[in-house]
């Protein structure tokens, strides 16, 4: 693969600092080696500006630092855009949960029929009105299929950006009271805790790989929030979860996503180096990106 690294200093999407030094802390953990090592082409596009400002609550919106997010979200949306139109495989690097607005914008209007896998412990589908915390990062899912501030959802000019029958979300512990409404309303794929304690991981990736099949996509973009997995092995994330899913499953997951050759993008959000032990967090992702693009045991 020709794979375009972009890294997007992020942290306005919620309220702990240090989860903009994320794409460093990876790159220290030498992701751009461990993809050439396995035969691919890379380049490292840089990162993406974010503005320095934060004014904390917008004048006229409970959304933290709106302003700055949806233009750092347009800059990125741009450049995936042209990373996709150039046939590069594009790998983002956050940063909050927030830059999945911008990536899946940029990504979007290049597929007829895009699918999400939303590896997480939370839904990531709040609006202004459900939000318990009016951080964006809270709310990105639910922005792409067209539900939110408008000039989030409008990002690129159009909207939805995806069909939430497209969504298959593999991790969710942490669910607010509308989040839930709106996976019921919306027929949201979910597996919980519960369904890969109870079917495995196999299972689980089977049964989503089938499912995308089955709904003809012709893509599918991995938005990976290190929180999916167990605090025990990522702890250097701003809203860890008890109970999460396992180092080693997630890395079956990875490896079996790679020999479905079903991913077309991917990104890796929510390190953040000053939570952090020794990098383990930073570690972690590039390990499982080292899986999903092919590594394997023997
Ligand atoms: N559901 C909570 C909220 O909306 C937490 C969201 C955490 N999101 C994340 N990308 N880590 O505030
Ligand atoms: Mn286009
Ligand atoms: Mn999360
Ligand atoms: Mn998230």
């Amino acid at each position: 693969l020709n794979v375009s690294i972009i890294g997007v200093p992020m942290d306005l999407g919620q309220n702990r600092r240090g989860v903009d030094m994320g794409p460093s802390a990876i790159r220290y953990a030498g992701v751009v080696e461990r993809l050439k090592a396995l035969g691919h082409t890379v380049k490292d596009e840089g990162d993406i500006l974010i503005s320095q400002t934060r004014e904390e609550k917008s004048p006229n919106t409970t959304l933290r630092n709106l302003e700055q997010v949806i233009e750092a979200n347009t800059a990125l949306a741009n450049k995936v855009h042209s990373v996709v139109t150039e046939g590069e495989f594009p790998l983002v690097l956050g940063g909050d949960h927030s830059i999945a607005i911008g990536t899946l914008a940029g990504l979007s209007d290049q597929y007829e029929n895009l699918g999400v896998i939303w590896y997480d412990a939370h839904a990531d589908l709040n609006t202004a009105e459900t939000s318990p915390s009016g951080n964006i990062h809270g709310m990105p899912l639910a922005v792409s299929i067209g539900l939110g501030h408008d000039d989030l959802v409008n990002i690129r000019d159009f909207a939805p950006k995806i069909k939430p029958e497209n969504i298959v979300i593999i991790g969710a512990r942490s669910v607010d009271p509308g989040e839930r409404e709106l996976i019921k309303e919306k027929g949201i794929k979910v597996f919980s805790m519960h369904e890969i304690d109870k079917l495995g991981m196999t299972e689980v990736m089977n049964q989503t790989m089938a499912y995308f099949l089955e709904r003809k996509v012709d893509g599918v973009h991995l938005s990976l929030d290190l929180d999916g997995l167990d605090p025990l092995y990522t702890p250097g994330v701003g809203t860890p979860v008890p109970g999460g899913i396992s180092y080693r499953e997630s890395h079956l997951a990875m490896e079996m996503l790679y020999s479905s050759h079903l991913i077309t993008s991917a990104e890796f959000v929510e390190v953040n180096p000053i939570l952090d032990e020794k990098n383990r967090t930073a570690d972690a992702a590039v390990a499982l990106m080292g899986s999903l693009f092919g590594e394997s045991l023997i």
